[in-house]
């Protein structure tokens, strides 16, 4: 019983968050997946930095390949970050016949139809649960879960460092700079907050989630985008005394086959229940014909929060690796047209 062995890309705040999980948490893990899970390679850029991470120095390495040609490797993790790079890195271990977990909403959102598709060609999983919203396991929820059901509507925030920026400014009067500079320190920010702040990292996720729940190809180029660099703690005690809280709210439509996609500071009255998602939590609302309001909501950003999802992952890739049927998932409607059109 050798068990299954991942190798890893990145040892940063999600990184060393699944170290943690799949270190501490052995026995649940091999409890539901049956074999235990062990660490095997780690890619990082520096070797020598200072890591509080439970890992041994050995396990580390500057070199891709020893973690993507490595035989003894038979599920790969990207949480790296950055696009071409971490492409060519996924393209590598997929072609290598190598499952893959990834937590990058940037990749995915630019490149998920090409990855899903080299994926499946290879017979490997790629599972993507911790690219929107963190812990909350919405991407199942969107795409599995409400599976049956025509969603309309998805409204959410789902950038946690901005939601955390908008709560401290709101509550405490902070500033905008001090702030963020906070929510880097925490881990939540990307390692360039541009994406954050600027609402770009929002609308990469609403695309997927639009992706998936739309059951339709979403351009990243038709989402209208705004920040919230502009906003003013005056701004925030002024919606205050109106009864107003302001919130980076995503928004996606579906009308009469089109879909209409929006990121941009909205307010919203205190009674509305995005209103009260505070820090860096996050919250998903789906309207679906049939099912009506349901509503995802939990830590958005954060190393273990982010890390559950990622290793939630890997707990489908594991029982799917000893049921022999890794790569038979669907992941996504791209996914399905490709199958059709084959078989035309
Ligand atoms: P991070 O703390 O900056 O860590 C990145 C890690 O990757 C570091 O260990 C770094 O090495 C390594 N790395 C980066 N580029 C590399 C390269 N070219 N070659 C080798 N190693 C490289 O980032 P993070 O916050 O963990 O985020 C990782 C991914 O998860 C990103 O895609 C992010 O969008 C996504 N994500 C993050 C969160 C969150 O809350 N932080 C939540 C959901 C999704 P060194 O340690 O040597 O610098
Ligand atoms: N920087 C992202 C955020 C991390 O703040 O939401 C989670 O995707």
């Amino acid at each position: 019983e050798h068990g299954v062995v991942i190798g890893l890309l990145g040892l940063g705040t999600v990184g060393s968050g699944v170290i943690q999980i799949v270190n501490e948490h052995q026995q649940e893990l091999k409890h539901q997946v049956g074999c235990g899970i062990t660490i095997g390679k780690v890619l990082v850029r520096d070797k020598d930095k200072y890591r509080e991470s439970q890992i041994d120095q050995d396990q580390l390495t500057v070199y891709a390949e020893e973690v993507l040609n490595d035989p003894d490797i038979d599920v790969v993790i990207e949480v790296m970050g950055g696009v071409q790079q971490a492409r060519e890195y996924i393209l590598q271990a997929l072609n290598n016949k190598k499952h893959v977990v990834t937590a990058n909403k940037d990749l995915m959102a630019l490149y998920g139809a090409e990855l899903l598709k080299v994926a499946a060609d290879n017979g490997c999983d790629l599972f993507y649960e911790a690219s929107v919203a963190g812990g909350i396991p919405v991407i199942r929820g969107v795409s599995e879960g409400l599976s049956a059901d025509r969603i309309t509507q998805m409204m959410g925030i789902v950038n946690g460092t901005t939601n955390y920026i908008l709560t401290k400014m709101e509550q405490d009067g902070r500033d905008y700079e001090e702030v963020l500079k906070e929510a880097q320190e925490l881990g939540f920010a990307e390692s360039d907050p541009t994406s954050d702040v600027e609402g770009l990292d929002a609308a990469r996720k609403m695309a997927i989630l639009a992706t998936l729940g739309f059951s339709m190809n979403v351009d990243l180029e038709d989402v209208i985008v705004r920040g919230i660099t502009t906003v003013t703690t005056e701004d925030m005690e002024y919606c205050k005394q109106l009864g107003y809280t302001l919130k980076l709210i995503g928004l996606a439509k579906r009308t009469e086959g089109r879909v209409e996609l929006t990121v941009q500071p909205m307010l919203l009255p205190n009674s509305h229940p995005l209103a009260a998602v505070q820090d860096e939590y996050n919250a998903v609302y789906v309207y679906g014909e049939a099912v009506g309001e349901t509503m995802f909501y939990g830590p958005g950003a954060g190393s273990l929060p982010t890390a559950t999802a990622v290793v939630s992952d890997l707990v489908t890739v594991v029982k799917n690796l000893r049921l022999g049927v890794s790569g038979r998932t669907i992941h996504s409607p791209l996914h399905i047209k490709e199958l059709k059109t084959d078989e035309e």
